[in-house]
């Protein structure tokens, strides 16, 4: 299948997910693990702080969605910029952000062709929950890279297929869409790109659905005990679903 009319398919996916995206984020063990992604890019952006001392970070967001990631750059001293592969959630974010100085570019772009070319380098640049859409995730890592400062800061996330992540693909006979790696690749393919450090992290064991489901703090502090378990029995990353990669180029 050629490259554009796969990304349509995913541009038009999340067009029809449209605000409903957000509501996906409101259980209470979802909001937990919104906490750890939100945490993960802080740390990218205090990272890029030390590099690059004060002042006012560049950074970009990509795969805005409904604006979950770029909330976290804008509590800081950045001019922001953010693109997404979906009009519906560029015009979602457009208008929650209209009076938001700090936002320079809000546009549709899809992270496998260039940016705009007059948008320059970044120092941190985020995609959370996006390259599983792109079936040329490692293209898309190559531009990645190419948009950053050095020294610049990038942090992403992708599911491990050496866990349950695998289960909605076989449930589906093969017919997901969504893209999976493991610690080892992920490694691999990031020093071939030449990222200088590269740390991976991971997160849940547990089925999503639980995640979707457990909406009281009894049950999703039964869930996070049983992931800590989990996680001080097989460390961080082994049958992690989810990886968390934060590199330095
Ligand atoms: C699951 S949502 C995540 C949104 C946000 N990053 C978050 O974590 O809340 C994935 C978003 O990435 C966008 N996306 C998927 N593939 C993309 C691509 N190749 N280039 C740019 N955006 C893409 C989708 O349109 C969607 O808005």
């Amino acid at each position: 299948m050629a490259v554009e009319v796969i990304n349509q398919k995913t541009a038009k996916y999340f067009d029809e997910w449209g605000d409903d995206y957000s509501h996906a984020w409101k259980s209470v063990a979802r909001r937990r693990l919104s906490e750890f992604e939100t945490g993960l890019v802080r740390r990218a952006i205090e990272l890029a702080f030390k590099n690059f001392g004060g002042g006012c970070l560049k950074t970009l967001d990509i795969g805005v969605g409904t604006g979950r990631i770029t909330e976290v750059f804008l509590d800081y001293p950045v001019e922001h910029y953010g693109i997404d592969v979906s009009a519906v959630m560029v015009n979602h974010c457009q208008e929650k952000f209209k009076s938001v100085e700090k936002i320079k570019h809000l546009v549709v772009c899809d992270i496998v062709n260039p940016l705009p070319g007059d948008w320059g380098k970044f120092d941190v640049v985020s995609a959370i929950r996006v390259l599983p859409y792109t079936p040329q995730w490692r293209e898309a890592l190559q531009n990645i890279y190419q948009t950053l400062k050095p020294g610049g800061i990038f942090v992403f996330n992708f599911p491990n297929k050496y866990s349950s992540a695998i289960i909605p693909k076989v449930v589906r006979g093969g017919k997901d869409q969504s893209c999976a790696s493991s610690y080892g690749e992920l490694r691999r393919v990031l020093a071939e790109i030449g990222f200088a450090e590269v740390k991976i992290t991971g997160f849940a064991r547990l089925l999503d659905v639980f995640y979707a489901r457990c909406d009281s703090e009894f049950s999703a502090n039964i869930l996070l005990t049983v992931e800590k378990f989990l996680r001080a029995v097989f460390g961080p990353t082994l049958f992690a679903r989810l990886l968390y990669c934060t590199c330095q180029k």
